[in-house]
């Protein structure tokens, strides 16, 4: 088991010796090591079981901290950062060679993130490297939002975790590139498209597994391990027992369906609450003793298109 802790100058420490921890983000927990020791880098690749294809993003507390690893952004891409960092936003910029391939995977460009969650930023401004860190989840799992979450599926491969409480946005970050001056979204977040589209240039949503500019994008992926499908309860009502099915709903209780194997995702109808609970949800879904778990969309604007795209690739294959 991992110790959980909120000491930030011990895992300062920990990280600088090249040792692995999980950390808080307002997104989701990261598996985080020093992004300029391979070693490290390789180990997250080893302990999230994750393919090293499927590069990693690196969290640092102030974009100048940088200046070694990237070529400083400009223009759109500068004023995005200005707009949403620290925040849920990933940008993919030029890197130099002080970042290992493998964290890059071998690609010219690098994802950086600013996150805002405090004890982080307390943390990546003790560090004197970026930090690399996906989301601590063995890999096509659902990502944690909090540390229990980790405990229960790294706890045995790590040693620390850092408390952060609840991640308040609940959803992995928003990554953007900007190309030829327009906006290309490879991962949907709560940085919206609506936001973006604020900014005067055109915004492609560009997160198909068909066309991966972003190899992490497969199509499925945060999946529980209980079949999920997008289905009413009259049609799972059809083929299984109430008791045996559970089920994801938006704001109530669809009607036949017993109310203890049934999670609300916002009862006021809040798409950020929504977002905040539905990881948890989905594990608190999984682990009841249910056939199936059916799901509705939630309303596909704003924040609601993130959450849809996550519960369109956790069902993916399945409906
Ligand atoms: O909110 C988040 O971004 C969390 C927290 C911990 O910061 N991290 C996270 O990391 O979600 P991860 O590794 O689970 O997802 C990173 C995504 C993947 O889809 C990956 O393919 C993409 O970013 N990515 C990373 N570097 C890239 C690059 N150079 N080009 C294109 N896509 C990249
Ligand atoms: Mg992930």
């Amino acid at each position: 088991m991992a110790i959980i802790t909120t000491d930030i100058d011990l895992i300062a420490l920990h990280l600088s010796q090249g040792k692995l921890a999980a950390i808080p983000t307002e997104t989701v927990y990261g598996l985080a090591g020093a992004a300029t020791d391979v070693q490290a880098v390789s180990r997250i690749y080893e302990v999230k079981g994750r393919p090293t294809f499927d590069p990693l993003i690196i969290h640092t507390h102030h974009i100048a901290a940088l200046d070694d690893y990237i070529v400083a952004p400009s223009g759109l891409a500068l004023e995005l950062l200005r707009t949403y960092a620290p925040g849920p936003l990933t940008l993919l910029c030029k890197r130099k060679s002080t970042i290992p391939d493998l964290v890059t995977s071998g690609l010219p460009t690098v994802a950086v993130r600013l996150p805002s969650h405090p004890l982080c930023r307390a943390l990546l401004q003790r560090l004197d490297t970026p930090i690399a860190a996906p989301s601590a989840n063995p890999f096509g799992y659902i990502s944690p939002t909090r540390a229990a979450h980790v405990q229960l599926q790294l706890g045995d491969r790590i040693d620390y975790i850092l408390d952060g409480e609840v991640s308040s946005v609940g959803l992995e970050s928003t990554v953007l590139e900007v190309r030829d001056g327009e906006i290309y979204v490879l991962r949907q977040g709560a940085i919206t498209t609506e936001m973006l589209a604020t900014h005067g240039v055109p915004v492609h949503v560009q997160t198909s597994a068909s066309n991966p500019r972003s190899p992490g994008m497969l199509t499925h992926h945060y999946a529980p391990r209980t079949p999920l499908t997008h289905a009413s309860a009259a049609e799972l009502l059809d083929q299984h027992e109430a008791d045996r099915i559970g089920y994801l709903a938006f704001e109530a209780v669809p009607e036949g369906l017993s109310a203890k194997c049934v999670c609300t995702l916002s009862p006021s109808g809040s798409l950020p609450e929504a977002a905040r609970n539905l990881f948890h949800m989905l594990r608190q879904l999984d682990q009841m003793d249910v056939e199936i778990i059916g799901f509705e969309y939630v309303p596909d604007h704003g924040l609601g298109r993130a959450i849809n795209d996550k519960l369109r690739r956790a069902s993916a294959g399945r409906s």
